[in-house]
């Protein structure tokens, strides 16, 4: 089955066509960051316009590159996102669908995320915990199999993306945050600061990031600001989030005796994460797989991906589509096919 996958549902507009027996076939992508820099962040409407503006000829090109055969069925992002920019990818998904007469169905976007490893030459195997770490979730999850997920811990507050981006703007970095304050964490000097490691000091899987950036605000007010003490600050700050996540991720593992554990989500794109895990995992006797860091961040190959699962075992969506901003992952349930089984 061929499917073309959208998503839409914040600042990335992405096409790709992934193909069961094929596998990714076209995985387009265009960023918005242009669009919201002189904003500093993501500007809802301003969103949505773009992905208007961007979204058909994204189709085109993915589809030409994808070789031009018609499709077998649509999966487009239905939420959790922005309603205005979710509504664009789904009424132009629903819509293809229909021209096309090929069943069209809605994604949750953290399904497409904690699925994404699966686009790997060597996927892992079910079950495994993910680590999921986007701009808006942060969350450790039993993932049984598709569609099965408990969420055995989570943010409380900032997801740890959100963290990253507003602790990166207090240090004077443009948008999108994570990805510049990575960049200058690698001039910081790693022993200069200690930053502190949220709710560690007990027990259970919940965690907490906007202390940190309170944190590096409070740093940042009782030095001078040069430059190399905001790089110092950003490698603690860095440090902090990354050996946070891990302490709780290690402490799924030894609680749920899972053998596998999974990073995703655009935070999962940070090297020193992407690192760190792989040497707990290694400590711990568990097999560590990440998606390749551009299918961490917000693509369409994942949404193609999962909406190929469901799609496969017959769930569509009419004509009456809906997006849901707000979706809870726990309420998900099997494709239909494995349900029955
Ligand atoms: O998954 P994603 O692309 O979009 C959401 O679903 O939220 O995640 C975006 C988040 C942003 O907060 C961005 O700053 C962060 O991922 N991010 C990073 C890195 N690349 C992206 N954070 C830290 N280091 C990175 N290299
Ligand atoms: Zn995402």
């Amino acid at each position: 089955m061929r499917v073309l996958g959208i998503e839409t549902s914040c600042d990335e507009s992405a096409v790709a066509v992934y193909d069961t027996g094929a596998g990714l076939l076209a995985h387009c992508l265009h960023s918005q960051i242009e669009v919201h820099r002189e904003y500093g962040g993501v500007v809802p409407e301003l969103a949505s316009r773009d992905h208007v503006a961007k979204l058909a000829p994204l189709v085109k090109r993915a589809l030409a590159e994808s070789g031009g055969e018609p499709v077998d069925g649509v999966a487009y992002t239905v939420g959790p996102g922005l309603a205005g920019a979710l509504l664009v990818g789904a009424a132009t998904g629903r819509s293809l669908a229909f021209a096309w007469g090929v069943p069209a169905l809605g994604v949750h976007h953290l399904e497409a995320h904690l699925l994404a490893a699966m686009l790997e030459p060597d996927p892992p195997d079910y079950p495994f915990l993910a680590l999921l770490v986007s701009g808006g979730h942060t969350q450790l999850v039993h993932v049984a199999r598709p569609g099965e997920y408990d969420v055995l811990g989570e943010s409380l507050d900032d997801a740890a993306g959100e963290a990253f981006d507003k602790t990166a703007a207090l240090l004077g970095l443009p948008y999108p945050g994570g990805p510049s304050l990575a960049a200058l964490a690698l001039e910081g000097d790693p022993s200069r600061f200690r930053f502190p490691r949220p709710m560690t000091d007990r027990p259970g899987l919940d965690m907490s990031f906007s202390g940190l950036k309170t944190f590096a605000i409070n740093t940042l007010r009782n030095e001078t600001s040069t430059a190399s003490t905001r790089a110092d600050i950003a490698r603690a700050f860095e440090e902090a989030v990354v050996d946070t996540l891990l302490i709780k991720c290690r402490r799924a593992l030894l609680q749920t005796g899972l053998p596998r554990l999974v990073v995703t989500g655009g935070v999962g794109a940070n090297r020193r994460l992407r690192a760190a895990a792989a040497i707990m995992a290694r400590d711990m006797g568990v097999q560590v797989s990440y998606p390749r860091i551009e299918l961490c961040t917000d693509n369409a190959a994942m949404v193609a991906y999962a909406g190929s699962l469901r799609l496969l075992a017959g769930e569509a969506h009419g004509l009456d589509f809906t997006v849901k901003p707000r979706w809870p992952l726990a309420s998900l349930s099997p494709p239909a096919s494995q349900n029955r089984g």
